[in-house]
């Protein structure tokens, strides 16, 4: 018997290696709780895997952690690479991760390039080397295989039976989030579809204003990024200018489709869009994030001094978003071939936009507007032609701002640089690029002022 054993408890040695165990235990849920932390409140699939990735690895103290997918249509495998940059396929019966994928073992490969099942192709094109492999099956609270992991190069030794039991525990954690994702993801693409459907039925109804509605998302996000309103914020605003005129779907077509000016009861009738708009819009159920779709997309005929419609909101009582769609909305119906005139000329436009700063729109959104860049201005005016847009006229472009041109426009170009800007822009604006045969562009005239922009 050996002297330090006590009577009634544990000897020294069995304090001590009790106590690394606990010291274990400990670290493995310090490291299970930083994970959870780190990637609950991911729900972009691309960064979630990358961030899974990195946690896994730092975890497991090994050099490299891969997250495959299982596409289970496509039987593929997939992941991201590269800072999420670059997607990586392959079919889900190759390699490693497809033998695990397929038949659910846990591989853990003291010596890869002695395993057959192990791809030396990739790492005599990457130039890597890989020494040791740990590949665990991701499941989902079924129990069916949703993915893999591939960790490869244990800093120190080989992978132990512990680091199986921690990436166990990170798996069934990951999987669950990846899944939240996956589905966010899906939900997302159900709702772009069916708001990118119902806006195409508008511009199916009156071909004249077709994209329009486009158009007005594409303004209103250059307008958003230039007052760094949030991810979140753009993607609501997004929907809302998609959504913008639905309640013209409500507008007798005779009246919609109209040439020439309007009876003040016809301009009644369609300014009713705006409140069809939110009436309709109101009964689709869009989640938490994006309740207030309705609200924006119907306030973007109201005015900062309370002369708009459909409720005569005041300044801030009118959504940011709603204000950013009035000028998008307004710039693109002055800007745009309509029932009643052509394409009007551009500082005729800015002088608009500029005289009804402060009555009609938010000064700090048309001062937003003036530094969206040009080559974007020309990309979203000309977005049906867009392939016929020189890059390179638009990466000269891309070094001015609409302010800029402004200047140009008020006191002459100042140097070759400028002038060649705005040869550039009418270049453009008044579709010159347009070869003589493109006969139905060529038809266009631009043509004087007007403050007749009702119908937008
Ligand atoms: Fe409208
Ligand atoms: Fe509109």
């Amino acid at each position: 018997m050996r002297d330090n054993r006590k009577k009634d408890g544990w000897d020294e040695h069995q304090i001590v290696n009790k106590l690394k165990i606990y010291q274990e235990e400990h670290q493995r849920l310090t490291v299970l709780f930083n994970i959870t932390r780190n990637i609950s409140t991911e729900l972009k699939l691309d960064k979630l895997l990358l961030i899974i990735m990195d946690e896994v690895r730092r975890a497991l103290k090994a050099d490299r952690c891969t997250v495959f997918l299982l596409d289970s249509e496509r039987k593929e495998l997939w992941s991201k690479v590269a800072h999420g940059e670059r997607e990586i396929r392959f079919p889900s019966s190759l390699g490693i991760a497809g033998y695990v994928a397929k038949t659910g073992e846990i591989l853990n490969i003291p010596d890869a390039y002695a395993d057959p099942r192990f791809n030396q192709e990739i790492d005599k094109k990457t130039g890597y080397s890989t020494r040791n492999v740990l590949a665990f099956p991701m499941r989902n609270k079924l129990g069916e295989i949703i993915g893999v992991f591939q960790v490869l190069n244990k800093y120190e030794g080989l992978f132990s039976r512990q680091d199986e039991q921690l990436l166990d525990a990170i798996s069934a954690i990951a999987a669950t989030q990846l899944e939240n994702a996956q589905l966010y993801e899906d939900q997302k693409t159900t709702l772009e579809s069916f708001v990118g459907t119902l806006a195409s039925t508008i511009d199916a109804r009156d071909p004249l204003t077709a994209g329009h509605s486009n158009r007005i998302s594409l303004y209103s996000d250059e307008i958003a990024k230039m007052i760094n309103l949030p991810q979140k914020r753009r993607e609501i605003l997004r929907y809302a200018a998609l959504l913008h005129d639905y309640g013209k779907i409500a507008i007798r077509e005779a009246i919609l489709c109209k040439n020439g000016s309007l009876s003040m009861d016809e301009y009644c009738h369609i300014q009713e869009h705006a409140m069809f708009t939110k009436n309709i819009l109101k009964k689709i159920h869009f989640s938490r994030d994006f309740k207030e779709v309705p609200k924006i997309a119907a306030s973007h005929h109201e005015k900062m001094n309370g002369s708009g419609y459909p409720e005569g909101l005041i300044g801030d009582q009118i959504p940011i978003e709603s204000r950013i769609l009035a000028v998008s909305d307004v710039f693109d119906a002055l800007t745009s071939k309509r029932h009643y005139r052509d394409r009007m000329e551009f500082e005729n436009v800015m002088d608009i936009m500029m005289n009804n700063a402060g009555t009609h729109f938010d000064r700090n959104i048309i001062d937003a507007f003036k530094k969206i860049r040009i080559d974007r201005l020309i990309e979203i005016l000309e977005i049906d032609y867009i392939d016929q847009l020189r890059q390179e006229d638009l990466r000269y472009l891309a070094h001015f701002e609409v302010r800029h041109l402004l200047e140009v426009i008020k006191d002459g170009a100042l140097n070759n640089e400028e002038d060649k800007m705005e040869n550039l822009f009418y270049k453009y604006y008044q579709r010159k690029y347009f070869k003589s045969e493109d006969n139905e562009i060529q038809d266009d005239k631009i043509i004087g002022p007007s403050l007749k922009y009702a119908n937008c």
